[in-house]
């Protein structure tokens, strides 16, 4: 069967906007505030003006490293209040370049939360959920809205202070999520010894990384290991697994035919391609990451 590449294409922001991108940075609005940021992939002419490219803060970055200093005035806070649909969140200038979310990861929220309320009403019984290297947690706040009983687990304290942070933000204090402080794949791994299963796994794993014991994880070496370890995470009637990779040499259909490989057999089908920011100045699409998604084939019904 000849695989179809998708785009998928992050455009239902109302606090976010890519604003405008070229000669390797972007513009972008989040909330009241204009960003300008690095952006490799943007080897173009802005479309914007000079002028144009006034903004709150600038991320300088230094040669080659994520790390990097931010230059603004005094109007901009520590942190401030975006929303996603009627989702509250709080954005802020990392360190490493970040503002506490990742705008277009979106395109995945709305299929998973229609996924986990169908399932809802058809059972008493929560979805379990894994998010790894979960960051921020917005994921996670989208998928224990949509009624998931969710573990998200990432290495770093910090992140998982923005996390709680941001629950408390979406008043969804109440929901079951549990923050764990963990290493990706030998969480995984101790969960399968445990013999949990889950509904759906949302895997967003970086290039490189450490587990809070100093455990490393390469996107390449580690892949095949975790997915392996997800597909016995897997329930009888599993929902999806969504895996995005940024900055990495590797194609999507790299991400295709792994997850294809490892949940081979199950009654669904996987999807690949790009994630892309939409630019408001002359509308190029700004590719962000590459991704492979399984979803639980739709019933008649739903198609
Ligand atoms: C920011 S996110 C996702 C990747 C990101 N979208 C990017 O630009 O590469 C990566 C998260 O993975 C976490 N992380 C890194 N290594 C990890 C590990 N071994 N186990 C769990 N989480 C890890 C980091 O703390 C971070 O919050």
């Amino acid at each position: 069967m000849p695989m179809v590449p998708r785009l998928l294409i992050a455009d239902d922001w109302s606090d976010y906007a890519l604003l405008d991108s070229g000669n390797r940075r972007k513009l972008e609005r989040a909330g009241p505030y204009r960003i300008i940021r690095p952006e490799p992939q943007a080897l173009w002419p802005p479309g914007l003006s000079e002028n144009d490219w006034r903004a709150d803060a600038v991320f300088e970055a230094g040669e080659g490293e994520e790390r990097g200093t931010w230059q603004h005035g005094p109007a901009l806070p520590d942190s401030w209040v975006l929303h996603y649909g009627d989702l509250a969140f709080v954005a802020r200038c990392t360190p490493f370049r970040h503002l506490g979310f990742f705008p277009e990861h979106a395109v995945h929220w709305r299929r998973i939360a229609a996924a986990l309320s169908a399932r809802r009403a058809e059972t008493d019984q929560p979805p379990a959920v894994l998010n790894l290297f979960g960051y921020s947690g917005l994921a996670s706040l989208i998928a224990a809205r949509a009624g998931a009983r969710v573990t998200h687990v990432d290495a770093s304290k910090k992140a998982i202070g923005y996390a709680v942070e941001n629950q408390r933000q979406a008043g969804l204090e109440d929901r079951p999520i549990r923050w764990l402080v963990d290493d990706a794949v030998r969480f995984a791994e101790r969960e399968v010894r445990r013999g949990r299963h889950y509904e759906g796994i949302i895997l967003d794993p970086p290039k490189y990384g450490r587990g809070p014991k100093g455990e490393v994880w390469r996107f390449h070496e580690d892949l095949p290991r975790l997915l392996a370890a997800c597909r016995q995470l897997l329930g009888t009637d599993p929902l999806f697994v969504i895996l995005t990779a940024y900055a990495v040499q590797l194609s999507f259909l790299a991400l295709h035919h792994a997850l294809s490989h490892h949940l081979d057999g199950l009654d669904g089908a996987v999807e690949s391609g790009e994630m892309v920011l939409p630019e408001e100045s002359i509308g190029r699409l700004l590719p962000t990451a590459i991704f492979a998604a399984w979803h639980k084939k739709a019933e008649p019904d739903e198609a």
